[in-house]
């Protein structure tokens, strides 16, 4: 397997002065310490803590820690997540199944419902959890990797709910959520194709996160209500500028995003019953964000190719079709090409091994939340000085 260094991802926007480097597995100690005190059992703590910390673990770090004081203990706080919530499935036929989340974390309701899709696909060659009722689940990505590990292809699509920060091309009011999708898929002996991205151009997650580091955002993710490009991130939440669909303007693609942001809606809300963005009551909206991420549907899905034809054959053609990519002559010498999941596992090892780099102001956060809830803090290995 090359082990050169993988290419930045475009926007790791967190500023590096000053960061903690954070012992993995110390970080999962705290995260679950903090959602056992908001009252979930053990065994959901630590599978939450573990899809949380993914995102810091692997550099997707607008869906990592930093939304344990910004979405996740609010949640808790507002009533909005129901720690001892048991869902229940309301039709079983089989292969598909549909499923009552109650309001259970996401983080962990979505691993779960990953698992009974991988049991479900190991009986039928597919199987599909939809999910209402559902809350946020943080990197959709962490649990499309849940089936991949276990030798099968994950699906996961996730609306968001009723909450609406996104505008039709060509619109004025904001429709549909950053609607996340992921597809993950064993690759032999290199690192699991891992596809996870937000529908639109990126996540407000990253948007928000250049506001506080006071950057701008790369041209193409924000734009004014004429269609103009905004580089200035703070726009965004002054409401002087909204998120385009990946693909950005019209000429460029942005069709496709916001088709692809329509097609999670379907897969996620319509399949399941949940809460939609596109709704009649959208319209009366003034333009901005408007509604509430509850009712959250996901699709979960997984599929089993071992069932259809030899396993050592599929593993063989995965492994031919990544090492292919991976030996694609690059343009740039120093930036060797790869797809989609491999940085992300090759910083997750190196991360594993060092340390978690977390931000100060984010190892502040912490601290904060580890004082409040009385549990230790995570412990710091050693601080970046650049
Ligand atoms: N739960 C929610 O409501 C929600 C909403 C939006 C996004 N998210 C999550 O936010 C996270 C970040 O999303 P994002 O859109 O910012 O992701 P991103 O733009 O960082 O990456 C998108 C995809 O591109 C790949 N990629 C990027 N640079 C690459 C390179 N140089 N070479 C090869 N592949 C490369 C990544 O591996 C990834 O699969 C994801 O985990 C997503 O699931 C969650």
């Amino acid at each position: 397997m090359p082990l050169s260094s993988p290419p930045l991802l475009p926007a790791q926007l967190t500023p590096r002065q000053g960061s903690r480097l954070v012992d993995y597995d110390d970080l999962l100690r705290f995260t679950a310490d903090v959602f056992r005190r908001c009252g979930l059992t053990s065994a959901r703590a630590a599978v939450a803590a573990e899809a949380l910390c993914y995102g810091d673990l692997t550099g997707m770090d607008s869906h990592g820690l930093t939304n344990l004081t910004r979405l996740y203990l609010p949640l808790f706080e507002q009533g909005r997540v129901d720690a001892a919530a048991e869902p229940m499935l309301t039709t079983d036929a089989g292969a598909a199944v549909r499923q009552d989340a109650r309001g259970a974390l996401g983080l962990w309701s979505a691993a779960a419902a990953m698992d009974l899709a991988v049991e479900r696909a190991g009986r039928f060659g597919i199987g599909l959890v939809s999910v209402h009722g559902a809350t946020h689940l943080g990197c959709a990505g962490y649990h499309a990797a849940r089936a991949a590990h276990r030798g099968m292809v994950g699906i996961v699509a996730s609306n968001c709910g009723r909450q609406r920060i996104a505008r039709p091309p060509g619109g004025l009011r904001t429709l549909l959520g950053t609607n996340p999708l992921s597809i993950a898929a064993p690759a032999g002996a290199h690192h699991p194709f891992v596809l996870d991205m937000s529908t639109t151009v990126a996540p407000t997650g990253r948007v928000r996160a250049a506001a506080r580091a006071g950057q701008p955002v790369p041209a193409g993710w924000l734009a004014d209500d004429a269609g103009r490009t905004v580089t200035d991130a703070a726009a965004f939440d002054r409401g002087e500028a909204h998120l385009r669909w990946l693909g950005g303007a019209a000429e460029t693609g942005g069709f496709k995003g916001f088709g692809l942001g329509l097609a999670v809606e379907v897969l996620a809300a319509l399949v399941s019953g949940s809460g939609r963005g596109p709704e009649p009551a959208a319209l009366d909206a003034d333009g901005g964000p408007s509604g509430r991420d509850d009712d959250i549907g996901f699709f979960v899905a997984a599929v089993a190719p071992g069932v259809l034809r030899p396993e050592g054959e599929v593993a063989a053609d995965a492994a031919s079709l990544f090492g292919t990519v991976l030996d694609c002559p690059p343009a740039d010498p120093a930036a060797p090409v790869r797809y989609p999941g491999w940085a992300e596992a090759e910083r997750a090892a190196r991360h594993r091994a060092d340390g978690v780099p977390l931000s100060a102001a984010l190892f502040g956060e912490l601290t904060d939340v580890a004082e409040r809830f009385d549990v230790a803090a995570p412990v710091v290995r050693a601080e970046e000085a650049h």
